[in-house]
């Protein structure tokens, strides 16, 4: 089946699976059915089958998935061995939290650079990386050719950053700010993170499940 037609549910999924497999590869197993993965991950066999199919299907009939095979497959899926080079804009508590904490080397993208407008935070370092102003973003880009960007800053600024990153070569966000990138910009890769949305969720969950 070619890539685009796979659903973004079953996408979404991918990363969960690697998650999962990696914890069993660190217990040693070698192994696992469909109904065993199911039940490890309280999905039922037949979602698992179906959503591994749509990548041709890794297991054997009788036998399941070899663990680490199919951890690998999965990770070539995703594509976690890319080095897809990758700034991080506004170097606020978020962007400091994001830079600080997630390992962006084993998800397939590698910070390259970090950015802010504030010149009060030019120099400053954030682990290994100085704060660099956005005057030079412009040369940056040019020479180290970012593909994809962290959007850490608010919303009001992010719609002109956005066109600027465009322009500059960049064609993956993770758009932190809470501006609809999407209206301007359909053709490039998105995904938007908003932890207030998460944890609605879990207030519907609290006030409508449980009652
Ligand atoms: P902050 O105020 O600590 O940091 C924002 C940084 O962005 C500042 O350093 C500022 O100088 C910089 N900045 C502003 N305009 C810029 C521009 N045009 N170019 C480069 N840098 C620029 O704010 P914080 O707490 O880090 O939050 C950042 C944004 O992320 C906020 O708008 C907030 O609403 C949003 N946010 C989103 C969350 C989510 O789940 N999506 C969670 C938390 C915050």
């Amino acid at each position: 089946m070619p890539k685009e037609n796979i659903s973004a549910s079953v996408i979404k999924r991918l990363p969960r699976y690697y998650r999962f497999l990696a914890e069993l590869k660190k217990q040693n197993v070698l192994h696992i059915s469909s109904r065993q993965l199911a039940e490890n991950m309280g999905l039922t066999a037949s979602q698992i089958r179906h959503d591994l199919n749509c990548f041709g299907g890794f297991g054997q009939q009788g036998y399941g998935y070899v663990v680490s095979d199919l951890y690998c497959e999965i990770g070539k899926i995703i594509g976690v061995n890319q080095c897809n080079p990758t700034i991080l804009i506004g170097a606020g508590n978020l962007g400091k939290a994001i830079a600080s904490h997630i390992n962006f080397d084993n998800k397939g993208f590698k910070l390259i650079g970090i950015f802010d407008s504030d010149t009060n935070l030019k120099g400053k370092k954030i682990g290994e990386f100085e704060i660099m102003h956005t005057d030079v973003l412009k040369d940056f880009c040019k020479s180290e050719k970012p593909v994809a960007a962290v959007l850490c800053i608010p919303k009001a600024a992010a719609a002109d950053m956005a066109d600027t990153l465009i322009e500059y070569g960049i064609q993956a966000f993770w758009n932190f700010s809470h501006y609809d990138l999407k209206i301007n910009h359909s053709d490039v890769i998105v995904e938007n993170v908003h932890l207030g949305d998460s944890i609605m969720t879990l207030s519907y969950g609290l006030n409508n499940i449980r009652k």
